[in-house]
């Protein structure tokens, strides 16, 4: 592993295994000019992945409407849109810092500052969305298992959300209790699967599992 994968695996794992949310909150702070850069070095394929599964699911119209969760610094909306999505985009995030760096980029029509949480709505009209994407959203002191629900109701009856969550040994208790989560929306009558499956999160070697770090991808439609 190079020094500058290392580096980049510091930061990764800075906020991955922070001790609170307030923590990994400080930390994108601090992370936030170099996020990209670190995750370019560590070859984070989520956001290429979700947003070339989710075009597979929406109509790609100018009138199209998708919602980034945990946008971060827009990664998700700037592969959208090189792969040739033509519809609008809001970005959601809680992080101020992150989500200066996406608004550099002129991606999104909104950029709300704001945490997602478990039994709490997001302040925008119920159905508003076609589709909602959240790559690397969903982990320990950041989205919680609880969060699925707040962001179907964003969801038009129809619209996709899609989102992963780590396929590590270390992420197993978390990745269970998100698959508990969906099992109840899902048996509530609230959301039908599409596909889940496994596709490479960081490309490079981790020290997690020595190898390229996969994680589960969820593809759920709103009932
Ligand atoms: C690993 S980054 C992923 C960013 C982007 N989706 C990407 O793929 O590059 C996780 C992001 O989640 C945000 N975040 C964590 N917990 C959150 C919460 N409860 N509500 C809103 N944003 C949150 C962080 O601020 C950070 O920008």
């Amino acid at each position: 592993m190079s020094k500058t994968e290392s580096k980049a695996w510091d930061n990764v794992g800075g906020v991955a295994y922070s001790n609170s949310q307030q923590q990994a909150d400080e930390r994108y702070t601090e992370w936030a000019q170099k996020y990209d850069s670190d995750v370019d070095t560590l070859k984070y394929e989520s956001p290429q992945n979700l947003a070339t599964e989710l075009l597979k699911y929406i109509d790609n119209t100018p009138s199209t409407n998708v919602l980034d969760v945990a946008a971060g610094t827009g990664k998700c909306g700037e592969v959208l849109k090189k792969l040739g999505y033509k519809g609008i985009m809001d970005a959601i995030d809680f992080n101020g810092a992150m989500l200066e760096i996406a608004k550099g980029k002129s991606l999104y029509r909104n950029h709300i500052e704001m945490g997602i949480y478990p039994n709490k709505p997001i302040p925008v009209a119920d159905g508003l969305y076609d589709a909602a994407v959240g790559a690397g959203s969903f982990g320990p002191h950041h989205l919680a298992p609880g969060c699925v629900a707040p962001i179907i109701h964003t969801l038009r009856q129809g619209g996709v959300a899609i989102f992963n969550c780590r396929a590590t040994p270390q992420a197993t208790e978390f990745r269970n209790a998100l698959e508990n989560e969906i099992d109840k929306l899902e048996k509530a009558g609230m959301i039908a699967k599409i596909e889940v499956k496994e596709m490479t999160h960081y490309a490079v070697e981790c020290r997690e599992t020595g190898n390229s770090m996969m994680s589960k991808v969820y593809v759920y439609r709103r009932l």
